[in-house]
């Protein structure tokens, strides 16, 4: 397949200019080896050379190459290499090099599966038309097939994409973990998709009917989770008028997902661990016990191994969670979902905005080289800002945020020039970028941009101050 993380990973830093395909030419000519490598480079490949079979081996096992350019002749035996060629690299497209008055050896390899073939002497020209002709092909190649990976990419749970092994691992995780009614935790970086998965386990389950609640243990302040949680009765602190049941009982035979478990103040720890263990709990002000049944699905992007040497966690909470644990990999450690992921947000967002969206083969080998700290979401939100930034069905490199085709900086040099830009002004320019883009459109920068409106109405008040 296309994705070769380790030949994006190696490619040189003016990624931009290049075309992102590794051409392999194998002759013992040198000069027709120099002449070629020069027009491969001018149309932007990347190029290896190889003068002896053992050469030419090792670049087909090193590299991910695209396309060959073989003279027949080489080393007596070009059929052999030809073979050997669409053994390793069965997706190369291989133009073969013969001599004039030889041709029919030129059929008999197209037969064998050569792309096309050149005859010698050839021009510069001829050989340019030709590789350009061979590149335009790659890429409605690349097209087709992440038609076909849209299909593919259905795992069976939910919306979840994803063919990695890492993936699949999860996927037989999940499907043993929605037959108990254990709690399980789920670990990840931001945007790595647990909610996703949390729901998935609670689809996949016997649950399924019933509730799922999720809770956002980070966006609540103390008491206030308390009450959510455990519920209160009637004037169990200012403001409560009346009594409230809270969610751990409300969703009595289902889920409750605790997101953002991490952020989980240490007194509440306590009295978790307890509903947990007794299956049952008090609500706030009251004297009662109420018997609950709901299971537990937990969530959070710290470490919490490192909070509880911290004494940050209690330890025995984690236990009690930690009897299963899914940790998702960030999207940088499984690079080959990538072109999955890609296929299925274009997909949804063609079929929102009823337009074909596709993408060039330079546009996804970029989104391949990249190293999404913000993981799927990241991804998904470069993908809805392209579409929004360019009305053309296909995609092109610098359709993509800034960000990601900027060549990689020299960390040692610092920050342009050496000035150090302080984040509020970054973070300024970004903002009114966006609205630039998006005709002054608010709330489509707000929801691209992953801020609130209100705080997005708050700083441009500022800027105006
Ligand atoms: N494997 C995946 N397949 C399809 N979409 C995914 C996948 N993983 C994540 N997403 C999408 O990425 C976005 C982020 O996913 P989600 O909210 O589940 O992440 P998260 O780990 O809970 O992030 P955070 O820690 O920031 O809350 C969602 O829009 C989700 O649909
Ligand atoms: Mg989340």
């Amino acid at each position: 397949m296309l994705s070769s993380t380790a030949a994006v990973l190696n490619a040189p830093p003016q990624l931009h200019a290049a075309n992102f395909l590794n051409l392999l030419i194998i002759d013992d000519d040198r000069a027709v080896r120099d002449a070629a490598s020069e027009v491969a480079h001018s149309l932007g490949f990347s190029v290896h050379a190889a003068e002896s079979a053992e050469r030419a081996i090792r670049a087909l096992d090193n590299a991910e190459i695209d396309a060959v350019l073989l003279d027949l002749r080489f080393n007596g035996t070009g059929l052999d290499m030809l073979h050997a060629i669409k053994r390793q690299r069965p997706d190369a497209l291989v133009i073969v090099v013969t001599n004039f008055g030889t041709v029919q050896s030129a059929v008999q390899a197209m037969k064998y599966g050569a792309y096309d073939y050149v005859t010698k002497p050839f021009s510069m020209e001829e050989l340019r038309r030709l590789l350009e002709r061979l590149s335009s092909d790659l890429r409605l190649k690349t097209q087709n097939r992440l038609r076909r990976e849209t299909i593919k990419s259905q795992t069976g749970f939910g919306n979840i994409v994803g063919r990695s092994p890492e993936m699949e691992r999860l996927y037989r995780i999940i499907a043993k973990a929605a037959q108990s009614t254990h709690p399980v935790l789920i670990l990840g970086e931001s945007g790595t998709g647990k909610e996703m998965f949390a729901k998935a386990i609670h689809v996949a389950g016997p649950l399924r009917d019933k509730p799922f609640i999720p809770v956002d243990c980070g966006s609540l302040v103390p008491t206030l989770i308390e009450s959510e949680l455990f519920g209160h009765v009637r004037g169990a602190f200012t403001g409560a008028a009346g009594a409230k049941d809270g969610l751990l009982s409300i969703a009595e035979g289902g889920t409750v997902f605790l997101d953002e478990i991490g952020e989980l103040p240490i007194d509440l720890q306590a009295k978790l661990l307890r509903a947990i263990q007794e299956k049952e709990i008090r609500p706030v002000g009251s004297t009662k016990q109420i018997p609950i049944n709901v299971r537990i699905l937990g969530a959070t992007n710290r470490d919490l191994e490192q909070a509880v040497s911290e004494g940050t966690f209690r330890r025995d909470l984690f236990f009690r969670l930690n009897v299963l644990t899914l940790r998702i990999p960030p999207l940088r450690e499984r690079r080959q979902d990538i072109p999955l992921l890609v296929a299925h947000f274009l997909e949804r967002i063609g079929r929102d905005r009823e337009a074909e969206k596709t993408i060039s083969q330079d546009a996804l080998k970029m989104l391949l080289s990249y190293d999404w700290p913000g993981n799927v979401r990241e991804l998904e939100n470069a993908l809805e800002r392209a579409c929004v930034v360019t009305s053309a069905s296909e995609l092109e490199i610098r359709d993509l945020p800034t960000h990601l085709t900027a060549a990689p900086q020299d960390p040692a040099n610092g920050a342009h020039n050496n000035v150090i830009v302080p984040i509020a002004e970054l973070e300024k320019q970004t903002i009114l970028h966006a609205l630039a883009h998006l005709n002054g459109d608010k709330m489509l920068a707000a929801r691209l941009l992953g801020i609130g409106k209100t705080t997005l109405y708050r700083k441009l008040k500022e800027y105006q101050g």
